[in-house]
């Protein structure tokens, strides 16, 4: 494969809160295709690898790049900030707390994005809505308000609003964490059938069933490193680090 299949690169990402190192140099590339599964104890710096890769946080240091369009951050000042909104169109991004409009409906949220941002003419922009609402099965629901809805059904209405940017890789930061357990399985479910499709996908999880069966590539975070990175079958076979045998065997 060349240069050309990278969708998403990170190198050497480092971040600093004050005096504490949080991230110690990270690189990472997603290739097109590419479900990467992030796994870590609380505190390793997942959410902030994460949120550093599309500039929620500016990173201390390092590079980004998305689709060939490079940022590069050099003491906290990125190099060429003007691609900053390019790089944050291009990947979508789902939260643990869905962070829904709550005085917008299901479809509504969903339109924003390519409205607002995109200039989409707003019939354009709802009739895609509407199919990306029926793809994640709440073809019923879609003039409901959040407060409508349960937890798995706004975490379906965030994936059709990170989808409808046509982003090229979509960020998930613990997207079942928040969700009572039996609303788990229908967020899963719609994960894994963009995977299936070939979407490109970053995972924070602790779905230990979703980083074996579904991702291509598993990362393990520990104290602001990568400790061990390798395919799902490598990784819950034959785990190599201490730490990881130890994190692997705790949330078994
Ligand atoms: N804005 C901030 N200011 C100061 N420290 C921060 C900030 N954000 C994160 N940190 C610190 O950075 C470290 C990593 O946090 P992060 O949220 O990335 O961890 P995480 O791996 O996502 O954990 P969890 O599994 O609990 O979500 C923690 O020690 C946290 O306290
Ligand atoms: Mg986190």
């Amino acid at each position: 494969m060349s240069e050309a299949d990278i969708i998403l690169k990170a190198e050497d990402i480092c971040k600093s809160f004050g005096a504490v190192e949080v991230l110690k140099g990270i690189s990472l590339e997603a290739r097109e295709g590419d479900v990467i599964s992030i796994l870590g104890s609380s505190g390793s710096g997942k959410s902030t690898f994460l949120r550093c890769l599309n500039f929620l946080e500016t990173p201390t240091s390092g590079t980004v790049s998305v689709h060939g369009e490079e940022i590069q951050v050099r003491d906290g000042k990125p190099l060429n900030a003007r691609h900053i909104e390019t790089v944050r169109s291009r990947l979508g991004m789902v939260f643990q707390q869905f962070n829904l409009w709550s005085h917008r409906t299901a479809l509504e949220n969903v339109m924003e994005g390519p409205v607002q941002v995109k200039g989409t003419p707003k019939p354009k922009a709802r009739a895609a809505a509407q199919a990306l609402l029926e793809r994640v099965g709440l073809q019923d629901r879609m003039d409901m308000y959040p407060s409508q809805l349960s937890g798995g059904q706004q975490q379906r209405v965030a994936i059709a609003r990170a989808l409808a940017m046509e982003p090229d890789a979509i960020l998930f930061d613990e997207p079942t964490s928040a969700l009572d357990p039996e609303l788990v399985g229908e967020v899963l479910k719609v994960m894994q059938s963009l995977a299936a499709e070939g979407r490109t996908m970053i995972v924070v999880t602790h779905e230990m069933a979703f980083a074996r069966d579904v991702s291509s590539d598993v990362v393990f975070l520990h104290e602001g490193r990568i400790a061990e990175r390798g395919s799902p079958e490598q990784m819950f076979t034959n785990p190599q680090t201490e730490v990881f045998q130890r994190f692997i065997a705790n949330v078994k």
